[in-house]
């Protein structure tokens, strides 16, 4: 029985992941890399730092978790020193995550990330909280995706590319086509599900301080399996699928539509890091009672 995984020639011990943005600075990464992931994503990063949004920015409900963080972050030029540290002590792989409102700021970001030789790096196409120079998000759009992948392509050298999507779109397995077309090595989705809001209704007012935030949670893991069931259809590329996954059955339905990884974010946040081994175990387990000798064979078979 074998739970390791392939992704760009290199065998990561499971198949889950952290997800970009359930942890905001680079070396409390760390944690996650410790408690079982196979590998972490970190928080994207953008040319300038950014102070992020109003808070609050992150606020529960029911199902889930609502954020407009707004990509706080340090910028590259910190960023980078913060980075290089963290890969020289990090044991899994590492994939970096970069933010840009133009095509100029996504290939300074590529080029520079990619002298770092990281695992991966993800284009994070699809922020909810904040509106590329497209006028909306880019990867809305099929010409917009294909254009950002297609001008950072050879910025990043022999480091592979993710495009992460958004699920807001009615085809998204077009979007992702468009970003096989333009030389992307692997699709993450989904990301958040926006706009939402929630309304504290005491104070008569929005919660988040931005008022309009993704949402995340165990609430849009249909959502999540439907959209991976629909790329899966579309590429060829490996996917790294996310959206709501709390349990070893919510990785082996993710990995049934197609998902070759499976990220585990917003359950970390409200259950803490002890979910990898736990869903590690009910993996194991799983595979044990359907004699399922290599975990590679879950993927896709729902189809
Ligand atoms: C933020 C970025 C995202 O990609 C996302 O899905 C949600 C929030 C942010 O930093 O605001």
């Amino acid at each position: 029985m074998d739970i390791s995984v392939k992704l760009f020639g290199k065998k990561l011990t499971n198949p889950l992941f952290l997800p970009s943005g359930i942890v905001n600075d680079v070396p409390s990464h760390k944690i996650a890399a410790e408690s079982g992931a196979g590998c972490v994503v970190l928080k994207s990063i953008t040319t300038e730092p950014r102070e992020g949004n109003p808070i609050p920015r992150v606020a529960k409900y029911e199902y889930g978790i609502l954020n407009s963080v707004g990509l706080k972050n340090p910028g590259l030029k910190e960023g980078k020193k913060q980075i290089r540290e963290f890969l020289k002590k990090t044991k899994i792989p590492v994939i970096v995550s970069v933010f840009a409102v133009s095509v100029k700021e996504f290939k300074k970001l590529v080029s520079e990330i990619a002298e770092l030789k990281p695992f991966a790096i993800e284009l994070n196409l699809s922020c909810p909280n904040v509106e590329s120079e497209f006028g909306q998000m880019i990867s809305n759009k099929s010409k917009s995706s294909y254009e950002i992948v297609k001008s950072v392509k050879k910025e990043a050298r022999k480091v592979p590319l993710i495009a992460k999507l958004t699920p807001n779109v009615d085809q998204i397995g077009e979007i992702a086509k468009a970003c096989e077309q333009a030389g992307v090595d692997a699709i993450a989705a989904i990301n958040t599900v926006a706009p939402s809001m929630v309304i504290d209704i005491y104070k008569r007012r929005p919660i988040l301080g931005a008022k309009k935030g993704g949402l995340s949670g165990p609430g849009i893991r249909p959502v999540a399996i439907a959209k991976i069931y629909e790329i899966y259809e579309s590429v060829k590329i490996p996917i790294l699928g996310m959206g709501g996954v709390e349990k070893w059955q919510d990785a082996v339905e993710m990995m049934m539509a197609g998902a070759t990884l499976v990220g585990v974010g917003s359950a970390v946040y409200l259950r803490g890091y002890k979910i990898y081994k736990e869903i590690i175990n009910g993996l194991e387990e799983f595979m044990k009672k359907e004699k399922i000798k290599n975990i590679k064979n879950l993927v896709g078979i729902a189809h």
